[in-house]
């Protein structure tokens, strides 16, 4: 099935308006696109900076053939397409689990994976945002030492509007391939995700080397020689100049 772009100037959150869509039988791979939020959610209740100023807000809405239970590890393939859309524009951005998109150690795109359940089907909202300019009147000071944008990480102009459709061509994909797969590409997210081998502190203060991710989207950790697993939560790196990132 071919993408719907619903393009809006305006909207609280794409993530919302592609609910409300969803929810009134909007065909998979129906996108919104916003050049502004007034309310752009990010993970953990954080709200997202949103201002009209040529970003990328957008969400994609994915039909899911597999039960609610077996959708864990989607949110790493949408990073991953993000990570390639992102590539394509000419920058080497890394992942931070779950799904942050990195630049050295700050960041230039994130992701809002929600999830409506009908029974036994499975909608998934992929919110992506991405700074695409920096704010004219320069970073809000929360974001000052810690936000990046395209424009700076590239030295060039970028299309929002562009880069929102190559993202949701690449998400398109790679959520098409994870229905058939019912698992993430570990391959592919492993290869661009920051932090292995390093020390994580976990949320609920465990301490382990990153060995990498699950087939259930899990962060993998050692701790005395003993693999445990991660499932959510906000993980900080130790000592690699990325801990404690929104
Ligand atoms: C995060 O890193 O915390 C996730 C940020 C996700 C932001 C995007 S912008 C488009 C979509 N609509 C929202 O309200 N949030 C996501």
């Amino acid at each position: 099935m071919s993408l719907v772009f619903e393009r809006r100037d305006r909207v609280g959150s794409t993530n919302d308006e592609a609910r409300q869509l969803a929810e009134s039988g909007a065909p998979d791979g129906t996108v919104v696109i916003a050049r502004e939020q007034t309310s752009g959610r990010g993970r953990r209740g954080r709200s997202w900076f949103s201002p009209d100023a040529g970003n990328v807000y957008m969400s994609y809405i994915h039909r899911s053939r597999l039960p609610p239970a077996q959708l864990a590890g989607l949110t790493l393939d949408a990073g991953t397409a993000v990570a390639e859309a992102l590539e394509d524009t000419g920058v080497a951005a890394v992942t931070k689990w779950p799904n942050d998109l990195l630049v050295g150690d700050r960041k230039l795109a994130g992701i809002l994976t929600e999830l409506i359940v009908d029974g036994a089907a499975a909608t998934v909202i992929v919110g992506v945002g991405v700074n695409v300019r920096r704010p004219a009147s320069g970073w809000p000071s929360e974001l000052a030492d810690i936000a990046v944008s395209l424009q700076e990480a590239t030295g060039l102009e970028h299309d929002a509007d562009a880069l929102a459709v190559s993202i949701a061509q690449r998400l398109k994909v790679s959520l098409a391939a994870y229905d058939v797969r019912g698992a993430p590409d570990r391959a592919a997210y492993e290869r661009r995700m920051t932090g292995i081998g390093a020390t994580a502190r976990a949320a609920d203060g465990r301490r382990g080397r990153v060995l990498g991710v699950a087939i259930d989207g899990a962060l993998r950790i050692e701790i005395e020689g003993a693999e445990q697993r991660v499932v959510g939560g906000e993980v900080l790196l130790v000592g690699t100049g990325i801990e404690g990132r929104p």
